[in-house]
């Protein structure tokens, strides 16, 4: 596994492979590895080609005042579960690599970066759009894969590749949870053993939610407020938003239909996390 901390490098490495016929998948992190991001490590190595994973924690997707300084890192630990699935490369660029003293080139965003955590984390998205742009022109990947974990942050990015003519296929992989339901996350680190189980009550609502769909409950602001009855019942976390929409644009659906996106994020203790739910399972193809 080659381990590559610098962008020329990297674009020497990505020249190389391809002059070989190589073709390229990337799995782009920020590390804290656990097994949301090794099943798209796996899903990249069984679409055949080289599978690069990047390592960088972005700052320009945090904003002022969230957890970049204490965001969870551990790069030894990173690269052994990453040797152990055979990744060809590892890219763990510095911050001055991505962001020398005079940048100032960000990609805009608007569409479905707009409301939810767009409307939480106002210069969130233009950091991730900003970030794998420079990625996908490092790296120029036949493949990228995303989880759908991070729902708005796949259509957001679907909708830059679109835009910008990104030639990528962009390919979404499963929620991967704990066994009692909780998503995997990094952030999950942050969790004391009251707020990891207080945690829980945003899948709790998400499949309310979902159970509500299937008895015939269509309207968009009911199952909202449906979902909220249930976040509201415990005492130890704070909802930010709970809500149902359209999965390509993000905007919030009256009447509802099985594509749709069950989505939520509250704040446990001293942490944010988010999830979310199709409203009606295996309707949508991941690989589209
Ligand atoms: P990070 O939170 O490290 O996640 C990296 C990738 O793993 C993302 O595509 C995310 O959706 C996916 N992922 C995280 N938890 C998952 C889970 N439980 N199941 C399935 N997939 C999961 O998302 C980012 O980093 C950054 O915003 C990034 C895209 C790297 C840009 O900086």
């Amino acid at each position: 596994m080659d381990i590559i901390r610098q962008v020329n490098e990297m674009m020497r490495w990505v020249r190389e492979q391809r002059a070989s016929g190589e073709e390229i998948g990337v799995v782009p992190t920020m590390g804290y590895l656990h097994e949301g991001h090794l099943s798209l490590c796996r899903l990249s190595s069984a679409d055949g080609g080289r599978t690069v994973v990047t390592v960088f924690v972005n700052p320009t997707q945090f904003g002022a005042g969230e957890d970049l300084a204490r965001y969870p890192r551990d790069e030894e630990r990173d690269l052994k579960m990453l040797r152990e699935l055979g990744i060809s490369a590892v890219f763990l660029p510095t911050p001055e690599e991505m962001y020398p003293p005079d940048y100032v080139t960000y990609v805009e965003t608007g569409g479905p970066s707009q409301g939810w955590c767009g409307a939480t984390r106002p210069t969130h998205f233009r950091g991730v759009t900003t970030v794998i742009s420079q990625m996908f022109h490092i790296l120029q990947p036949n493949r990228a894969y995303f989880g759908q974990k991070d729902a708005q942050q796949v259509a957001v990015l679907k909708q830059m590749v679109r835009d910008l003519k990104f030639p990528i296929q962009v390919i979404v992989g499963e929620i991967v949870r704990e066994p009692d339901g909780l998503a995997m996350s990094s952030r999950n680190t942050y969790l004391t053993a009251e707020d990891r189980k207080a945690a829980l009550v945003l899948f709790r609502a998400l499949q309310l939610g979902r159970d509500l769909y299937k008895q015939g409950e269509h309207s968009g602001e009911r199952l909202t407020k449906a979902m909220l009855r249930v976040t509201a019942a415990e005492p130890h976390v704070r909802p930010d938003y709970i809500g149902v929409v359209n999965r390509r644009c993000f905007r919030a659906v009256e009447e509802v239909s099985p594509e749709d996106l069950l989505i939520g994020a509250i704040y446990v203790g001293s942490c944010r996390l988010i999830d979310n739910l199709d409203v009606s399972p295996q309707v949508y193809p991941l690989r589209d």
